[in-house]
């Protein structure tokens, strides 16, 4: 997820489009940059020759404002970046723009091109040079390619064919010295808006950008190209017809806008989820195959693997006890799972034929790190899965498998969380296959039932109501159990934990087998029981122990599957979930839970994207 602003107009543009890459920077704010269509000073007044004065740099937005101010960069046309890593390192070089072979086009790009390797290799081999190690350097020189044969020189035309020639996502927005006053686009999958105004319009990947300048705007759809100039916005479907559409206007507050219109960041990513889990997909389940190289194992050393430990911490845990379920299941692994502050501390032994592979979304966490260090002086190969690229996990692990969730601002995770679970669901498939261990039947079928996951996900955000009716009934108990077996137990875990992070309640999540051996002592009239009980084979166990704490007066609120009329008889609240192979219940369950968690914590007034004594990344012990 990266942040764009382009605006062509009557105004000078540097300020414009510096101050718009700030208001964008929770987007992304590893390395920003901005390109302007400047009058070259050896040219003639009456004919006048333009040049795209480029200037980006690593760091924070302030980093790139400090260059700026001794830059003189004239000019009304121009673009402007900031970055959330996703191909090759937060440097300079790999910062936006990214320029064509003779540098008279720039591009901004926010998205992942999957196919950028072969593109880049067939644009190798007819003579363009590459610089970065990014998948959107590709786009300016197609472009270049392009704009050489059958699009009459039209920028538009040429985007048009690029848009037919990638796969992936992608907001793409273009200038090229030829048309000093235009600024072409498309958009694949990425946000792309468009605000116009009296003195010039503007793209951007979403409204906070340019609230300042204009309340009217208009949304571009996928396959959609857009060509502005100051005083045009011509829209055009992917059969290059002309689109008429006409802008709507908001009131929203900056503020409000950057969270999307969202009360918090916590809620905003909670409902980005869909979108998020998609992404951690994306070029990773290609026709119904799975694509996995990252993982950076030969088939004859996946073929040999005796063990896999898993590292984590906190909501990365729990991913890791989702990831030991599945890869058990599906890969016949042993799978060994353990908290990085324990794992660093006790002297582990590190067998030959394991891979150790550490979870965190912020590839900072100072414990997960020293357990990697540990691992690796031991002779271990490290696999990072982390959101961050770049990161010092990233940095230090012999291979990595980003998330691709996009910044997380809340400081608990949840868009990461779920793009963690979808990554072991992927893992855990890979291994199985590769050792030759699924039949190809069962195999597709996985592979179709993952695919429907984030629209199942979005099934049930669309019935967030109902989980806020029910916190809106339950908030003031003080005790809260939160139980499952199997693949509901790490959810368990989770719901629990989102509860205490941001509410501030007492809540324990427990293996519901254990119930017995201590917690069902706590079990009053006072305490909510929730039951994370989807369909599965320990359905009826979950029963037997909804029933043993409802005889004890706790309330009990169920997470089942939808068409369990079953349930009624045991729970005073129910919230129900699509339907999924049971291995993949767990990342269906756990977002009723983290909205349940929100609408407590909100019925108690509480910060949710900053709750009290947490932090985003933990870098002290
Ligand atoms: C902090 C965050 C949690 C996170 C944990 C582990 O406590 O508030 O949301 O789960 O760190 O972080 P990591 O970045 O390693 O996943």
């Amino acid at each position: 997820m990266c942040g764009i602003v382009a605006y062509t107009g009557i105004k000078q543009c540097k300020n414009i489009l510096l101050n718009g890459l700030k208001r964008l920077e929770y987007r992304g704010y590893d390395s920003a940059g901005v390109g302007i269509l400047s009058v070259n000073h050896s040219s003639k007044i009456k004919n006048p020759v333009f040049e795209i004065k480029v200037a980006k740099e690593a760091g924070k937005i302030k980093v790139l404002e400090e260059l700026l101010k001794d830059i003189e960069m004239q000019g009304v046309c121009g673009i402007g970046h900031t970055r959330w890593a996703t191909h090759g390192e937060p440097t300079q070089i790999n910062a936006h723009p990214h320029f064509d072979c003779k540098q008279k086009i720039a591009v901004v790009h926010n998205g992942i091109i999957e196919n950028y390797a072969e593109i880049r290799e067939e644009l190798i081999k007819k003579g363009h040079i590459f610089i970065s190690q990014t998948d959107t350097e590709v786009l300016p020189h197609l472009l270049e390619g392009y704009l050489k044969s059958e699009t009459n020189g039209s920028l538009l035309v040429a985007m048009q064919k690029l848009m037919k020639k990638i796969r992936g996502s992608g907001a793409i927005v273009a200038i090229s010295v030829e048309k000093p006053n235009e600024i072409i686009a498309g958009r694949i999958a990425s946000p792309l808006i468009v605000g116009t105004s009296r003195d010039g319009n503007f793209l951007a990947s979403d409204m906070p950008a340019v609230l300042d300048h204009t309340r009217l705007f208009t949304v571009i759809n996928d396959y959609e190209t857009v060509c502005v100039t100051r005083d045009k916005v011509k829209i055009y479907d992917s059969n290059g017809k002309l689109v008429q559409r006409n802008p709507f206007k908001v009131n929203w507050s900056i503020e409000s806008a950057e969270k999307g219109g969202y009360e918090d960041f916590m809620l905003k990513e909670i409902f980005e989820q869909p979108y998020g889990i998609k992404e951690t997909m994306r070029g990773r389940l290609l026709d119904g195959e799975l694509n996995f190289e990252e993982l950076n194992l030969t088939d004859e050393q996946i073929k040999n693997l005796k063990k896999i430990q898993i590292i984590a911490c906190g909501t990365s845990y729990h991913a890791a006890l989702t990831g030991k379920l599945v890869i058990e299941k599906w890969a016949k692994i042993p799978v060994e799972v353990e908290i990085s502050s324990e794992y660093r501390y006790r002297d582990p032994i590190v067998d030959e034929g394991c891979l150790f592979i550490a979870i965190t979304q912020s590839g900072e966490t100072i414990d997960t790190l020293a357990a990697i260090r540990e691992a690796r002086g031991k002779g271990a190969k490290v696999m990072a899965v982390t959101n961050v690229v770049g990161s010092t996990v990233a940095r230090e692990s012999d291979s990595v498998i980003y998330t691709h969730a996009g910044p997380e601002v809340g400081v608990c995770a949840t868009k990461t969380f779920s793009a963690q679970i979808m990554v072991m669901y992927l893992t855990g498939l890979y291994l199985s296959k590769v050792k030759g261990l699924i039949k190809q039947e069962n195999y597709e079928r996985i592979i179709e039932e993952l695919k429907m996951i984030p629209n199942k996900v979005q099934i049930i955000l669309n019935n967030a109501e109902r989980l806020k009716k029910i916190a809106d009934e339950t908030y003031k108990y003080t005790c809260f159990l939160f139980l499952g077996r199997i693949y509901g137990f790490p959810m368990a875990l989770e719901g629990a934990l989102k509860l205490k992070e941001i509410s501030y309640i007492h809540a324990e999540g427990y293996a519901a087998g254990e119930m017995k051996h201590g917690p069902i002592a706590l079990t009053d009239n006072k305490t909510v029981v929730v039951g994370v009980i989807p369909q599965d084979f320990v359905y009826e166990k979950m029963i037997s122990n909804l029933q043993e704490v409802r005889a004890r007066n706790a309330k009990i609120f169920a997470i089942v599957s939808e068409g369990d009329k079953n349930i009624e008889k045991y729970a005073d609240y129910i919230f129900t979930i699509p339907k999924t192979i049971e291995e993949l219940n767990g990342i269906l369950t756990v977002i009723p839970l983290q909205l349940y968690a929100y609408y407590i914590a909100k019925n108690l007034n509480r910060n949710v994207d900053q709750p009290r004594n947490l932090a985003k990344s933990v870098t002290v012990e």
